[in-house]
């Protein structure tokens, strides 16, 4: 208990912070009954809460089909909190204190009488801005995004014209459409009854403390930032890696697999934020328009080049870290035959003045050894002269990781001389790790969304053009892949890197994965 006292004494720590600008409002959860709810959106919000950042009065209301009342969906909550917030030891007088800005209202999606129901409950709170700046969050089936939205705009819950006095906006899950087509349709009836910047798509990836800091590392650090050109840089490789497999959620992977679940929006995110051009000011339009350039510049690929530079893989079974995995194939709600990957690397160029010419390897992939996000940027070698041109040392090309997750850091690779008289080189590393210099925690990614959308800065949420572009590109592949069933060299034993085909399509190149190791807690003294 002591132990969790202290770890809870350095969460403190990150909320000496200044309160975010938020006013009064109501956080009204679409899907209360779900996963993301009680496992992510609640402890976030109980996060906030304790570190004083959100406003008073504020309040919470979940709606779903279930009958609950307050009470009841409340106690269920706190043992979702117990569970799974980042706070362990839960003070009975802060979730008391909590749980009172906490309301349960029953109504089906579908059913005008539930959004009266909510309309209702708002009013009862008695406090115009409590019943008029609203944040809804859509944690409810992508099918449903569009209904929600429409029928709050005809009960009046969401106004798109008059947004002086109160303000609504809606906070929107991914996958936002499966493809191009079906995500500007979206995008078309969303907008009828939302102003563009009252839709915050999420990508939770933009939440994660690493992935923000990629920007303040590229524009607050001239050294790195000079070498950030094709000229200093050999390519680039983004990984984002999974240990677990599809569990429960076959029937939905089925319908996505790797490449819409992770490369349309993360692995595509984290690359835009890495490649993109200095924003002319630190706003949400201008940050986008320079992600969205980026997306745009991705070089169009033909059938020939989207076999070439795309591998797709998905796993049969093997063990990770000491476990038995079933093969994608044996997961529930999985076809027998299935073609749908779990795994995807790929090589893409970006053709801008910048980049031109740089190749950028993305893989991601479930049931790899390590569950690992990383960015690595290598250096071009040096010249093959003085050290290079002697054969009997190993002269590595300098490298840049930017550790997301876990670990979080970033490692600078460059050559040392090894002590001694003989003149032999040994690769050594300059290692910077958050926890040892800003503490332990970092913030959950929900915590600083949810914060950002009731502040109404939409810089951390995708904006309708750059979805659209990252599914033109995703489609593309998708379209060459057609209905082609997987071949044996596409398939990878669960608890290894991927299909041989991955290393194939760098070893082409002159180039290899850089596999991210597992790292010690500590750094040796
Ligand atoms: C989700 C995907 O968006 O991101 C999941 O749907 C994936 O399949 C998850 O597991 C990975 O997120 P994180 O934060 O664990 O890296």
């Amino acid at each position: 208990m002591e132990e969790l006292e202290q770890l809870d004494e350095l969460l403190d720590c990150w909320d000496s912070e200044e309160p975010r600008n938020v006013t009064p409002c109501t956080v009204v959860i679409f899907g209360a009954s779900g996963d993301l709810t009680s496992r992510k959106l609640i402890p976030a919000l109980f996060r906030l809460y304790l570190g004083k950042q959100l406003p008073d009065p504020f309040r919470i209301v979940g709606l779903a089909r279930r009958d609950k009342t307050d009470e009841s969906w409340r106690q269920e909550l706190r043992a979702a909190v117990e569970q799974f917030a980042r706070q362990r030891s839960i003070k009975e007088s802060q979730w008391a204190a909590f749980e009172k800005l906490i309301f349960y209202c029953q109504g089906d999606l579908t059913d005008p009488e539930g959004y009266q129901a909510l309309k209702k409950k708002l009013d009862d709170f008695g406090d115009e801005r409590l019943s008029g700046n609203l944040l809804f969050y859509l944690a409810v089936s992508p099918s449903r995004f569009t209904e929600v939205v429409r029928r709050l705009s005809e009960e009046g819950l969401v106004n798109k014209q008059a947004q002086e006095v109160h303000w609504q906006r809606v906070v929107i899950e991914k996958p936002f459409g499966h493809d191009l087509r079906s995500a500007q349709q979206l995008n078309r009836e969303i907008t009828e009854c939302l102003h563009e910047k009252q839709v915050f798509r999420i990508d939770h990836y933009l939440g994660k403390e690493t992935v923000q800091n990629i920007l303040a590392f590229r524009f607050s650090n001239a050294i790195f930032e000079n070498l950030w050109t094709r000229e200093a840089v050999d390519h680039v490789q983004i990984t984002v890696s999974e240990e677990i497999g599809v569990g429960t959620r076959g029937g939905y992977y089925e319908e996505s697999g790797a490449l819409r679940d992770m490369v349309q929006n993360h692995l595509l995110q984290v690359l835009s934020l890495v490649a993109m051009e200095p924003p002319v000011m630190l706003d949400a339009e201008a940050i986008r328009n320079e992600k969205v350039k980026v997306l745009r510049s991705i070089r169009p690929m033909s059938a020939a080049e989207v076999d070439r530079q795309v591998v797709r893989g998905q796993y049969f079974g093997g063990e990770v870290n000491g476990e038995t995995r079933l093969a994608y194939r044996s997961e529930g709600r999985v076809g027998t035959l299935s073609n749908v990957e779990t795994y995807v690397a790929l090589k893409l160029y970006i053709d801008n003045w910048r980049w031109s010419g740089v190749p950028f390897y993305l893989r991601t992939g479930k049931n790899l050894p390590l569950s690992v996000s990383e960015v690595r940027v290598q250096f071009r070698p040096v010249p093959n002269v003085l050290f290079a041109a002697n054969p009997s040392l190993r002269v590595d090309a300098n490298s840049l990781a930017l550790r997301l997750q876990p670990d979080e850091g970033i490692c600078l690779g460059f050559n040392g001389k090894l002590p001694g008289s003989n003149s032999r080189l040994e690769p050594v590393l300059m290692d910077f790790r958050y926890h040892t210099s800003f503490g332990a925690y970092t913030p959950e990614a929900y915590e600083r969304l949810l914060l950002e959308a009731m502040a109404g800065d939409s810089t951390l949420f995708i904006r309708r053009d750059e979805v659209e572009t990252a599914w033109a590109f995703v489609d593309r592949i998708r379209e060459v892949w057609g209905d082609r069933a997987l071949s044996n060299r596409e398939f990878y034993s669960a608890g290894t890197w991927g299909p041989e085909a991955a290393e194939t399509l760098l070893n082409q190149g002159g180039h290899q994965w850089i596999n991210p190791q597992k790292r010690r807690k500590k750094s040796k003294g």
